[in-house]
């Protein structure tokens, strides 16, 4: 199997084309759609599927484009989610979904199988997909960060997809996310915990790739050791909070069920108004 990274043109995100040995391919959020028609094209590959991890424009924004030059791949995307793809899609001529999946479905792609995972909070309905130890995490997990709830998401909900979902994954799975904040994301954390020591060295090579248009990337297991929102149960981390913004900790604590949880809301909050 082969993945592919793309880096879009047209917004900030990234986007990725996995391959068979046979060179039977799916593209996924390609937002960049004219450079993800010519990169199929010259590359020789056939592209078999479409796949949506969620329905937010800067994912979903290619699909025409993709799909007018090779109408015969199928989109597929979570069944949360793929109504309000079809709403956005309900033109003459446009297309819409092919076929809904959900968390536990796979997804054939030649000789690899896609498993989905519901991985909802960002929106309600997004889903990943694994490959392997690959993770096509969409707008969930950034390196050294977690999705916003501000538009269709819900907190609560992406807290018990990090500590059901992503914690619960094997720490060797390298993740793939839609964007790559991992600078602004790295001194966020350092706002918090002022020179962790994995935040550092994190901080380091994300400018590194930064500088050479690389997506900097991480497995899940390193993420543990350090981004915060998949700390929620670390007493250095709820230390600090309670340290340097006790207010902001409280507040939290009247939203939520867990004491985990309230960590995990106040991290969400004090990086919304970073
Ligand atoms: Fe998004």
């Amino acid at each position: 199997m082969n993945v592919e990274i793309l880096r879009s043109t047209v917004s900030d995100n990234y986007f990725f084309l996995i391959a068979d040995e046979q060179g039977r391919a799916a593209l996924i959020d390609p937002i960049d759609g004219e450079q993800a028609v010519e990169f199929v094209k010259r590359h020789g590959y056939e592209l078999k599927l479409l796949l949506n991890t969620h329905f937010h424009p800067d994912h979903v924004g290619g699909n025409q484009t993709v799909l007018q030059a090779f109408p015969e791949a199928r989109v597929i995307a979570g069944s949360g989610d793929a109504p309000v793809i079809d709403q956005q899609f309900g033109g003459a001529g446009q297309r819409g979904v092919d076929e809904t999946v959900s968390g536990g479905d796979e997804v054939q792609l030649g000789q690899v199988v896609l498993e989905v995972i519901d991985t909802p909070g960002h929106t309600p309905g997004h889903i990943s997909f694994r490959v392997e130890h690959h993770l096509f995490s969409g707008d969930t997990i950034f390196v050294g960060g977690a999705g916003n709830c501000r538009f269709g998401g819900d907190p609560a909900i992406l807290f018990e997809t990090f500590r059901d979902v992503l914690r619960e994954l094997p720490p060797e799975t390298v993740f793939y996310p839609g964007h790559d904040y991992a600078v602004r994301n790295a001194q966020f954390l350092l706002s918090i915990e002022a020179e962790h020591p994995e935040t550092m060295s994190v901080l380091e090579e994300a400018k590194a790739a930064a500088d050479d248009e690389r997506l900097m990337q991480t497995t899940l297991g390193r993420e543990r050791t350090y981004n915060a929102f998949m700390r929620f149960d670390d007493p250095k981390l709820k230390q600090a909070l309670a340290a340097g913004f006790g207010e902001q900790l409280q507040a939290s604590r009247e939203l939520s069920d867990s004491e985990e949880e309230a960590v995990f809301r106040c991290v969400r909050s004090l990086r919304n108004n970073w």
